[in-house]
């Protein structure tokens, strides 16, 4: 039903009525109506209260049947158990869009969940447009629309927000009103009934008001719709998000070493990575990006240009500078010349271009018009320490700045150091409306996110491919498991699976008496590894199941009543069924493992990782959400700390990259063919500079 919304009317309605309206100051239902009236609304307010006869200068209606049909916006502040009634009566008038602040539904559960799903399921079947219950309400600077009953009206600006949390929304407007931050819309999502940040996202990313779009989040209701959403808005303008609640419950209870790892932060981690939404980790980082993205141009490259007043913080930046893929290249030559004109001679005429602790707004207008200037620079951080020459002048090297900023397309990023005495220049800035730093690293990092966020916008198409398999034949033993009621398929069994995706297996055969497995052997050629096969043996080697390197049919035949009694033993509830014989991958590989959980929102997260015994400790792994695209498959390799080891240290060979990449497109689609497959690792994939080979595979079923 989405898209059937209409937006624009919650936005910027022409009628506004408000049901609970109050004569009362400092009600809810009046402080609505005193909002938008201070927010210079231009549109009818209409008062809904069945005994005033005017509130705040506008003469009120008795009940909702004498609201005019096809009413833009009702926003309700009546008490809970006449939420829906007023409702059902709005419907009777044709309202399309709706807010209701009135809180005590989902969040309290019980009743008010149920009486949520009345409303809820009413808005949907209506195309009732509805924010809430239980929120904070909108704002929407650009069309002068304020319904909410926070203090303060925020400024005029591009950026838009939203946010669950109703505490946070004041707390955010707060800090806008300090940092002379402006929005154009804000909302408060509150329960979402029926309206969700998908909804919103796709809205903003549309509105030509909106340059970047912030957001807080607790959880997404619709993880497919939400990327779906998403994809489209970043292609167009930076998403920027706070994300809280990162713990993985859950975990614990996972089958597999991919689930116990994954945690459901992974995939929302992944979620956005993949759809370019940018993460702040913490509310500091959510500011300093809202402020830089909506003051600033994209660096259209990574080369940044430092300009100080001393040479303490030039450093510090440059170390800031080398942890970040931004670069630290130097002027171009007829740039020094030119600087070596305006400047006094004890200046360095480097990166960081340090112009002495005595310059003055000469010496800083000169040097920054020289920087902008030079093609070489992407980006220009200028610092300022509040040395005694500096201070003096400071409100002249304030404006000096500011003027050749606004002649420039060229990011330039203020940082001065300090608080008391360089306030004067904060404020200037900040009625400048330019990006302001007080301390190089929070510069620095803003500086490369929106380097990375103009890199991501240019980015290449991804190619999506689908391996040749033979879905019936694996899908013949998924269900066979299925209707055993196993909850997992172990190796010996899943044999036929990698086989049907062409994955590259190793020869194996299953055994059930000790001269079978000495005949297997034979046929497969020695050395050879015998792994106990049972359904309910999930890690073999926790039985001392798995017998590596067996040279001939005598070590196989003694391995199998060795392993086999041994399991009997530990794990009397196992039917125990025989041993699988396999070929052993060559000496000399590495240990991979690929894995993917089924994450509850977002679908098959697919984990890939040096694997081994110690996977879990190390947990150098890479995530990507399913399907992966080629790119996909190319890049999570190269994201781990350990690719240096695969890609062949100290004259060692790398290992085959492309067998690996093929592998993970395998395992993506067999994830994305089998919904029944809640977990799975390939554990391990063994690769040298030839192949690669799965050497162990569990696929874990609802
Ligand atoms: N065919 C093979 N060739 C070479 N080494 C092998 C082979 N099969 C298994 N191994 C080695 O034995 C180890 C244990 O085998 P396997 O992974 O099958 O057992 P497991 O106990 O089920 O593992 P886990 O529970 O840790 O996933 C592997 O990690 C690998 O080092
Ligand atoms: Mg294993």
């Amino acid at each position: 039903m989405s898209g059937s919304y209409d937006l624009n009317a919650l936005f910027a309605p022409k009628v506004v009525a408000i049901i609970g309206a109050s004569a009362t100051p400092g009600k809810i239902g009046n402080t609505v109506i005193q909002n938008l009236i201070d927010a210079g609304y231009e549109g009818k307010i209409i008062p809904v209260n069945p005994k005033s006869t005017e509130i705040l200068g506008r003469p009120v209606v008795k009940d909702v049947a004498g609201l005019p049909h096809g009413l833009d916006l009702a926003v309700l502040t009546v008490p809970k158990q006449f939420v829906l009634g007023s409702m059902e009566e709005l419907v009777k008038i044709g309202v399309k869009s709706a807010i209701i602040i009135t809180a005590g539904f989902k969040e309290v559960g019980g009743e008010g969940a149920e009486l949520e799903k009345k409303i809820q399921a009413l808005c949907i079947k209506n195309n009732i447009a509805l924010v809430g219950p239980n929120c904070l309400g909108l704002i929407n600077m650009s069309d002068k629309v304020n319904v909410t009953f926070a203090p303060g009206q925020p400024l005029p600006g591009r950026i838009s927000c939203f946010s669950q949390s109703g505490a946070l929304f004041t707390s955010i407007l707060d800090w806008a009103l300090g940092e002379k931050v402006g929005f154009s819309k804000f909302i408060s999502l509150g329960n979402e009934a029926v309206l969700n940040e998908s909804h919103i996202l796709e809205y903003l990313g549309n509105d030509p008001d909106t340059s970047v779009v912030m957001g807080y989040m607790e959880n997404i209701i619709d993880g497919q719709k939400f990327i779906e959403k998403v994809k489209e808005v970043t292609r167009k303008k930076p998403v920027v998000v706070v994300k809280s609640g990162v713990s993985s419950a859950g975990a614990k209870a996972a089958a597999s070493h991919t689930g116990s790892i994954a945690g459901a932060d992974n995939a929302y981690s992944t979620a956005f990575k993949q759809t370019g939404v940018i993460r702040a980790q913490s509310m500091s980082e959510f500011f300093n990006l809202a402020q830089a993205f909506s003051k600033a141009s994209l660096p259209q490259g990574p080369n940044l240009a430092i300009i100080t007043n001393a040479g303490g913080p030039g450093i510090m930046a440059t170390d800031a500078c080398e942890k970040t893929s931004l670069k630290m290249v130097q002027p171009a030559s007829a740039t020094i010349e030119s600087l070596k004109k305006v400047l006094p001679s004890y200046a360095s005429f480097r990166n960081p271009l340090a112009i002495g602790g005595d310059a003055t707004a000469t010496a800083y207008k000169a040097a920054l018009e020289e920087i902008v200037a030079d093609d070489s620079f992407n980006a220009v951080l200028v610092i300022l320490t509040p040395t005694s020459t500096a201070f003096e002048h400071i409100e002249a090297i304030t404006q000096g700045l500011i003027d050749t900023i606004k002649k420039t397309d060229k990011p330039v990023f203020p940082c001065f150091m300090g608080k008391e005495r360089i306030s004067i220049a904060e404020k200037m800035f900040q009625n400048a409306d330019v990006p302001f730093f007080t301390f190089p690293e929070p510069a620095i990092e803003s500086i490369e996110t929106m380097y990375k966020y103009a890199q991501w916008k240019e980015r290449e198409e991804m190619t999506y491919v689908v391996p040749e398999r033979d879905k019936a034949k694996a899908a013949a033993v998924v269900e066979e498991a299925v209707k055993t009621g196993a909850t997992e398929i172990v190796e010996y069994q899943a044999q036929q699976i990698l086989k049907a995706y062409n994955m590259p297996a190793l020869a194996s055969d299953l055994a059930t008496t000790a001269d079978e497995a000495a005949a297997a052997a034979e046929k497969i050629g020695f050395p050879v590894v015998l792994k106990i096969a049972s359904v309910q043996i999930s890690h073999k080697s926790d039985v001392g199941g798995v017998k590596v390197g067996l040279k001939n049919a005598g070590e196989v035949r003694a391995a199998f009543t060795e392993v086999t009694e041994r399991a009997a033993k530990m794990r009397p509830d196992a039917h125990i069924t025989g041993c699988l014989i396999q070929q052993m991958a060559p000496k000399g590989t590495k240990e991979i493992i690929i894995g993917f959980k089924r994450d509850a929102q977002f679908g098959p997260l697919l984990m890939f990782g040096l694997g081994g015994i110690y996977v879990e400790i190390l947990k150098d792994i890479a995530f990507r959400l399913v399907p992966l695209s080629k790119e996909d498959a190319h890049n999570v390799i190269r994201e781990i700390k350990t690719y240096k080891l695969l890609a062949g240290a100290r004259g060692e060979k790398g290992v085959n990259f492309e067998s690996l990449e093929d592998v993970l497109l395998k395992v993506s689609q067999l994830a994305a063919d089998f919904p029944q497959l809640t977990e799975a690792d390939f554990n391990p994939v063994l690769v040298n500079s030839e192949r690669a080979y799965v050497a162990d595979v569990r696929l874990a079923l609802k």
